[in-house]
């Protein structure tokens, strides 16, 4: 096999839009001072193509536009644009599903905790696609396991920053004793996990920490929350206790690479009756029933 060849299989649907070029995603490079990677001085957002369309895209550039204004940063093009490269790119990986990873750092420039003059240094901006396996059909899929971790995060928790250290921490944390995801719990309440948003069926009611900076505003939580309505739940956003979480009818997590997924356990014990529940069920069939309406077949863009 020549080094051409190799290139074209070698990236596997792994393509990337780095500041207006396409390339491999293994080829791309950023500069040592880019300040992403010296001071995590950037956001994010992450897509799940389905069908080869991003699901969504609309809500989460409109949240990367908040994350940005949050932290002083000005987006190098505006959001129509950004969601037409995101296409273009999701066509050239000929991807059906699959991951979109978008990041937008404040740019490269000599290591200065003061931002850089943004008429000089620009943004630096990438979007890349990987592929995904297909998720398990509502109510198919294993349940998880949750682990229990003290928040310790900033106060900032609205903005999707790439400053994940905290998050990585309580993942690995999670991961080391046996569960897969970790709860954030302040003052006795759960907050989201490290990955996702939470929510508990208590009774016939569905509930989840309100929307204030100890979460992430997640496009998945609010769409869950639209066709609660639709399944016959009533919503309450309001902070939860842990112990009553833990004792909630169902609980289930929420994130646009996963959907929807229900919990069996949390800390070692069982929650619900450690199957996924209906309310739980219903409401991922509504939700998938919503992806399926968005991303009907397209016409890939020129
Ligand atoms: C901390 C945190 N909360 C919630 C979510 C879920 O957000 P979304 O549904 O927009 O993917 C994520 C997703 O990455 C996250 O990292």
């Amino acid at each position: 096999m020549d080094a051409n060849s190799m290139k074209v299989t070698r990236n596997d649907g792994e393509w990337i839009w780095i500041n207006g070029k396409t390339m491999p995603l293994a080829d791309a490079r950023i500069g040592v001072e880019d300040r992403g990677f010296l001071f995590a001085d950037g956001v994010y957002e992450a897509m799940r193509l389905y069908r080869g369309r991003p699901f969504g895209v609309k809500e989460h550039l409109e949240r990367l536009e908040r994350s940005a204004a949050a932290i002083d940063l000005a987006l190098p093009c505006c959001r129509d644009t950004m969601a037409q490269e995101i296409q273009r790119l999701a066509d050239r990986s000929e991807l059906t599903d699959g991951l979109v990873y978008l990041q937008i750092t404040r740019g490269c420039s000599v290591r200065n905790h003061l931002f850089p003059d943004p008429s000089t240094v620009p943004p630096t901006l990438l979007f890349y696609t990987r592929p995904l396996a297909p998720l398990p059909a509502p109510g198919e899929g294993a349940g998880i396991s949750l682990l229990s971790v003290p928040d310790e995060r900033w106060k900032r928790c609205q903005i999707k920053t790439i400053a994940l250290l905290p998050n990585v921490l309580a993942k690995n944390k999670a991961a080391a004793a046996g569960a897969d995801e970790a709860v954030f719990v302040e003052d006795g309440h759960v907050n989201e996990c490290s990955t996702s948003n939470l929510f508990a069926v208590v009774g016939k009611t569905l509930v989840t920490h309100p929307l204030t900076n100890k979460v992430l505003p997640g496009i998945t939580r609010a769409i869950v929350l639209e066709i609660a309505a639709s399944v016959g739940v009533g919503v309450q956003e309001r902070p939860m206790r842990e112990d009553e979480a833990k004792s909630a009818d169902e609980v289930f997590i929420t994130s646009s690479t996963r959907e929807l997924v229900w919990v069996e356990s949390w800390d070692g014990q069982r929650v619900g009756k450690g199957r996924c529940g209906d309310v739980t069920r219903r409401l991922h069939q509504a939700y998938v029933e919503r992806v399926r309406e968005e991303v009907l077949p397209h016409v890939a863009v020129a």
